[in-house]
């Protein structure tokens, strides 16, 4: 049932194409120009008029709802906020019935993200689930929702759950920006196209394999790792950093490019790798200069660039190249190596890595 691979997390991370494209497969018809989503379709006056997206969720999820603040308020230009949903239900939240929340979890079964969703029906507002398992309680509990179709992810550390979350709000996000008249029809239109180009790049990356398998021999037994990222990629770093904490138990935190010179730099000797999204739309020139600050403090770089990039390549140690793409749909390929990292990381140090301590699949107790 691995279908010849070593481990579950491995053969989920080489679906991603076709969960992607699965996920967005009837939903999105490019030539036409149109995305349908019955959930949202149904439900849009309610949608489109919110005066805020509230994103809840816990862990992975809670990442790609960072992923998708940035694409809601860029393309469809509706203001969002993204919370842990352990802190929210008990923080006596402002909430009214022109609110939307967005309820995301793999399993549907999250406890925590279950009593805020319950939380937010109570005080009216407009609950859409984002899961992947059919029926589960978080989607029969929701008003509205859209499935991923990532198909069932068996490895506790969450692989392709993420990159088709970040599919579905996409396509939410577009919608809803055609909708409102915030996107032009050519930049909507673009970006489906593009959006169907994934896949096949991601491919790509995968074909990176081997290279990365050198990368994690070279860093594997470094007690820290750092990840940063800017913009789109920042919860990018952030996911790269919880998946190689839950499967090597190596500390690992993932931060603001910028925020580097807030703390973090400190830390930063000849026996700290970091990994550094630096592809070439999202404020490369910034990241630029943070590589730089990396360098002279003798520190490891790991460069997650865009194909052709020279500037980061001379001051790395080493790079991993992804295909160009816009730069709201950079996450789905700049994640791929980062899985891939921690995966060969904790497979060398001989770590459970589908079934990591301490960790389950579904945490259905708060
Ligand atoms: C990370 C991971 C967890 C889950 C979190 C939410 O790899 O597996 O952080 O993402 O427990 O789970 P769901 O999405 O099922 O609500």
């Amino acid at each position: 049932e691995k279908a010849g691979y070593d481990h579950f997390m491995l053969k989920e991370i080489y679906e991603q194409p076709d969960a992607i494209t699965d996920t967005y497969r009837g939903r999105m018809l490019v030539e036409e120009g149109i995305i349908r989503m019955a959930g949202v379709d149904d439900n849009m006056a309610r949608i489109a008029n919110a005066k805020r997206i509230i994103i809840v969720a816990c862990g992975t999820s809670w990442h790609a709802g960072l992923v998708a603040e940035y694409i809601f308020e860029d393309l469809a230009r509706i203001p969002v906020e993204v919370e842990y949903a352990s802190e929210f239900r008990y923080r006596n939240p402002v909430i009214s019935e022109n609110d939307v929340v967005i309820a995301i979890s793999q399993s549907g079964e999250t406890a925590d993200t279950m009593a805020a969703i319950k939380l937010a029906k109570e005080k009216g507002a407009f609950v859409f689930g984002v899961c992947n398992v059919v029926g589960s309680s978080i989607s029969r509990e929701a008003h509205a929702g859209a499935y991923t179709h990532a198909g069932p992810e068996i490895g506790v550390a969450s692989t392709k759950a993420f990159t088709t979350q970040i599919t579905v709000l996409t396509l939410m996000a577009l919608k809803l920006a055609k909708h409102r008249g915030t996107i032009s029809d050519s930049t909507f239109r673009f970006h489906l196209q593009e959006l169907e180009r994934i896949p096949a790049k991601i491919t790509k990356v995968l074909e990176e394999n081997d290279h990365i398998k050198i990368i994690a021999e070279k860093y594997k037994n470094s007690p820290n790792c750092l990840y940063l990222g800017r913009g789109y990629n920042f919860p990018v770093a952030l996911e790269g950093a919880l998946k190689l904490k839950e499967i090597s138990y190596i500390h690992a935190e993932g931060y603001p490019a910028a925020e580097m010179k807030h703390g973090p730099i400190a830390l930063i000797d000849e026996s700290m790798p970091v990994v550094v999204i630096a592809t070439s739309k999202g404020h490369y020139d910034k990241v630029v200069s943070n590589v730089q600050e990396i360098k002279a403090r003798q520190g490891k770089i790991i460069g997650i660039v865009t194909e052709g990039d020279e500037a980061v390549r001379e001051l790395a140690d080493y790079v991993i190249e992804i295909p160009e793409t816009i730069e709201s749909l950079t996450p789905l390929l700049t994640t791929i190596p980062l899985q891939l990292l921690s995966y060969h990381i904790a497979v060398m140090l001989g770590k459970n890595v589908d079934q990591p301590r301490n960790l389950a699949k579904s945490v259905t107790v708060e």
